[in-house]
């Protein structure tokens, strides 16, 4: 670099752009992404200690009061970005909370994290839908072999069965349970033998032995376990899927791992191989084509906001994924939905509860900005203006429950504090076209995000919701014309509007639709309030 070049050139910004490395880890809850997260930060020197991210967490429910239902249900709602480096690779690692949220939309790739006993689970599987919806990389971590768990071939074979997509081991345990020894890393010929340690406490040393299976060194090394594994190795050669690096980055093949996140057995060589793997930010599908992270100057997009995070202060947060340019706090940007000028300053970078101030940020990264009221989800944020990503498709909601407002004492703060919760996304609010504030409707993926809405009503807006559960089963946005007077004496389904005053029908089932769609040939209807910017993602 020659010294009139200036300091952001887009060689710094393409070295920046490809030692990034920005993923979420879909699971179960119980499956062990807390513990994996806390053994990968401490690779990259982020923690010192294992054991602080679940102290963070429970600080955190010290700290405000609705997490407190978190910790009741086990499951962790609310959602942080974590980053550290390792061997000159920045890793961003979106925290996913346990039910629908759009981590996933904002990953470059998935890191789908599976129980060893319990294989695909609910949870996993619908995660992993919206990842294929995208066609993002997944990579498949089998946790928990250090207990006896299900037999490697199994659990294979329910990945490619239930999800569809072939599973191609790159590593293969040695022996299981309390005689979980090691990993053999079959595309490098390599064997990683894991010993000492305090459980889980320290990192465990690990010896590598070079050498193809059947090698002298590396069945000396196996020991007891030797022919056993040269057995599975032997199927696997013969009958598994080739390992196809385009068919991963497709999202059509997924590289299996085995390890344990509670011993760090099998975390070090998953995360190396994982980074060399796995992609760097790309371009992402906007309204004007894909934007490329370096040929274009600052932009990004809201994925998330999230209001009252500091119980002290009425503040909203909305995080932004940097995909194109170099942020820097203090420039003023477009945002583009409204044209309005933003200055972006008060910028943080959360890990856990804590805060840290950002000065700069690059593709892949994820910032959240002070949110004055502006940002909404799916909001593109752009020094260029003149694009819009294909951001967050709303999808539809699978529990339906109506607002009780007769009984309600401060009908104007539960009404703030609805339309401010809403905005979060996690939850929808529709009403009754007509009928005013009367008749609101909340649609959410599920139960949880109902009672999380009611608990925080309580404790940030002082006022209770009360809620009638309603038996609606899907939501779907009719495109182009519509008339809702077809609906008007139709009891299985319903007509309410979204707060964009879009036309919704809730019906009960899929029965009722098949139906809608037979009467009525010339209705077209979406899952999504914006089947455009879904079209545009794939
Ligand atoms: P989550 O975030 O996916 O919900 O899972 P989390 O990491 O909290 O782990 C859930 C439970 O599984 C924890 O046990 C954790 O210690 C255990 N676990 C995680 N990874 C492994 C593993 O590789 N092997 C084994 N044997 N257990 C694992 P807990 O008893 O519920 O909590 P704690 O008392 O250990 O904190």
């Amino acid at each position: 670099m020659t010294a009139s070049e200036p300091p952001t050139s887009a060689r710094v910004l393409a070295r920046e752009v490809e030692r990034r490395r920005t993923f979420a880890i879909i699971s179960h809850p119980d499956a062990g992404k807390t513990t994996l997260t806390e053994k990968l930060l401490l690779f990259g020197g982020a923690l010192r200690e294992a054991g602080a991210v679940r102290a963070r967490r429970a600080n955190r429910h010290a700290a405000s009061d609705w997490l407190e239902l978190e910790k009741q249900r086990g499951i962790s709602v609310s959602s942080s970005v974590m980053h550290f480096e390792h061997e000159g690779f920045r890793v961003n690692i979106l925290d996913t909370p346990g039910h629908k949220d759009f981590s996933e939309d904002t990953a470059d790739s998935a890191v789908m994290l599976i129980d060893a006993a319990k294989g695909v689970e609910p949870q996993t599987r619908k995660l992993f839908e919206v990842c294929r919806m995208r066609g993002i990389p997944i990579f498949t971590f089998v946790n928990k072999m250090d207990r006896m768990g299900r037999e490697p071939l199994d659990l294979m074979g329910e990945i490619e069965e239930v999800l569809g997509i072939d599973a191609v081991p790159v590593n293969w345990p040695v022996g299981a349970g309390k005689d979980f020894r090691g990993v053999y890393d079959r595309v490098q010929g390599k064997l990683m033998l894991f010993s000492g340690g305090e459980h889980g406490k320290k990192l465990l040393d690990q010896t590598d032995i070079e050498g193809a299976l059947g090698s002298e060194a590396v069945s000396e090394a196996l020991g007891v376990f030797a022919r056993e594994v040269e057995e599975s190795l032997e199927l696997l050669d013969g009958a598994g899927a080739a390992f196809d690096l385009e068919k991963v980055q497709a999202g059509t093949q997924t590289p299996m791992f085995f390890g344990s996140a509670l011993t760090n057995f099998g975390v070090l060589p998953f995360l190396e191989r994982f980074l060399q793997l796995a992609p760097h930010p790309g371009a992402r599908p906007s309204d004007r084509g894909p934007i490329d992270p370096v040929d274009h100057g600052f932009s990004g997009f809201v994925f998330k906001i999230q209001a009252n995070m500091d119980p002290d202060h009425r503040d909203r947060i909305a995080f932004l994924r940097v995909c194109s340019g170099r942020f820097a706090k203090g420039a003023s940007s477009t945002h583009v939905r409204t044209g309005k000028t933003l200055r972006l300053a008060n910028s943080t970078l959360l890990m856990g509860k804590e805060r840290e101030e950002v000065e700069e940020a690059y593709p892949g990264d994820v910032v959240g900005l002070f949110d004055p009221g502006v940002f909404r989800i799916g909001d593109t944020v752009s020094d260029e203006g003149g694009f819009a990503y294909a951001g967050i498709p709303s999808f539809s909601p699978e529990c339906f429950a109506r607002v009780e407002v007769a009984a309600v004492l401060k009908r104007k703060a539960l009404e703030k504090g609805l339309e401010q919760l809403v905005q979060e996304g996690a939850v929808q609010l529709f009403t009754e076209p007509g009928a005013g504030s009367a008749s609101m409707y909340l649609g959410a993926m599920g139960q949880l995000q109902f009672d999380v809405m009611s608990h925080r009503l309580k404790g940030e807006y002082g006022v209770e919701l009360s809620l009638t559960p309603m038996d609606f089963k899907l939501a779907r946005w009719p495109q182009g014309e519509f008339d809702p007077e077809i609906f008007r004496y139709s009891e299985r389904i319903k007509v309410v509007e979204d707060r964009d005053g879009r036309p919704v029908l809730l019906a009960k089932g899929d029965w009722d639709l098949d139906r809608v769609v037979q009467k009525h040939p010339e209705l077209r209807l979406s899952e999504t309030a914006n089947p455009a910017l879904l079209e545009a993602s794939h």
